[in-house]
């Protein structure tokens, strides 16, 4: 089906009111006023003015998508979770938060269960890609945060976000519109860390750095070099890590600097809860990621290999930590720490 010349679920950002019409030019033209949201690119310029991400969005991508086949991934880990959620597949109106260069919207364009897709993000460099990546005549790319969106109430079967609700200061009035988009039944996904799975990290990096320290110390006294230790550089990055797992506890600016900062918030799990059933979510669920095979462990491991930067192969000497960790821990679903990141999922 295509959207050409049709209504689509989107209000309009200047009279609130309006549905937003696609024309064949290539603009969406609202049916009660005059506004015209233009088009660039295949790019729909709904919130020209929303401010930039402050990720590297290249260093970001080639990070996280070095091909195809990452998208792929990700999907899969999509679907299972989709086969869950909503077994019947009720997925025809779809949008997604914060899609950067297509983390969901690769799959989500492709899959024919979905009739109109919206995808939409701030940052012009996730944009340019996400539409070479997910670009289609079912999908409407959309400049815009997730505050500067509208939708007609009860028009949406599924809203998602892939670790892009920590990043909206708002959430909690994101999440109360999302509730009124949706329709009875829908769902909003989003996969976001979480301060139970993070505080592993913290821990694990206090843990090497300490080791550091033990293990790598005496050299530097004695040969004052640190032959096998860990670079100032990344000692710097630990705490950083540290001072951004923590920064609701210890921080007394917080709140006043949090606006500022990119990564704003790691959600206390049951605080997130609370909030989606206030918005007005009828259940709010955690769904770790899949804990088969010590995977939470590897994914700390991971986590704790991203901040290492470029001493990632110093993690040598601290193979033991995770082994062990994996051979008493990791050995039961019951006993395995929860993910960094996991699924929310809202029901309407
Ligand atoms: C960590 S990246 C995740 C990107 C993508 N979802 C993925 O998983 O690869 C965070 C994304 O959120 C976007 N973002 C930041 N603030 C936002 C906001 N207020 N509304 C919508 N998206 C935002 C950024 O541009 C970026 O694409
Ligand atoms: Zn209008």
């Amino acid at each position: 089906m295509s959207l050409t010349h049709l209504n689509t679920a989107l209000l309009c950002p200047t009279c609130g009111t309006g549905r937003l019409t696609r024309h064949a030019r290539g603009e969406l033209l609202c049916n009660a006023c005059p506004h015209i949201v233009g088009s660039k690119n295949g790019i729909y310029a709904l919130a020209p003015n929303a401010p930039d991400t402050q990720l590297d969005t290249d260093d970001y991508m080639n990070a996280h998508y070095p091909s195809e086949q990452s998208y792929k991934n990700l999907y899969s880990d999509l679907e299972n979770l989709l086969q869950k959620v909503t077994p019947a597949g009720d997925i025809a109106h779809t949008l997604e938060v914060g899609s950067g260069s297509g983390a969901w919207t690769w799959g989500l364009s492709r899959d024919d269960r979905v009739k109109t897709l919206y995808a939409s993000d701030i940052s012009p460099g996730f944009l340019a890609r996400l539409h070479e990546t997910s670009g289609s005549p079912d999908t409407l790319i959309l400049r815009a945060g997730g505050e500067d969106l509208a939708f007609a109430p009860g028009s949406l079967d599924l809203v998602l976000g892939r670790s892009v609700l920590h990043h909206i200061y708002d959430y909690r009035a994101v999440l109360r519109q999302i509730r009124t988009w949706l329709k009875p039944g829908g769902s909003a996904i989003f996969f976001e860390p979480n301060l139970q799975g993070k505080l592993w990290v913290a821990f694990y990096i206090e843990m090497i750095r300490q080791m550091d320290g033990a293990l790598n110390d005496g050299g530097a006294t004695l040969l004052k070099r640190r032959p096998n230790g860990l670079s100032h550089q990344t000692r710097k990055g630990m705490n950083g890590a540290m001072r951004h797992i923590l920064k609701d506890f210890y921080h007394p600016e917080i709140d006043a600097i949090r606006p500022e900062i990119e990564d704003k918030y790691v959600f206390d799990i049951n605080t997130l809860i609370a909030d989606g059933k206030t918005a007005g979510f009828a259940d709010v669920q955690y769904v770790d990621q899949e804990q088969d095979n010590g995977l939470a462990l590897k994914r700390i491991r991971n986590s704790v290999l991203s901040v290492l930067g470029t001493d990632k192969d110093k993690i040598a000497q601290y193979e033991p930590l995770f082994d062990a960790f994996q051979a008493t821990f990791g050995l039961s679903a019951q006993t395995t720490p929860i993910s960094p990141m996991g699924y929310f999922v809202f029901r309407a």
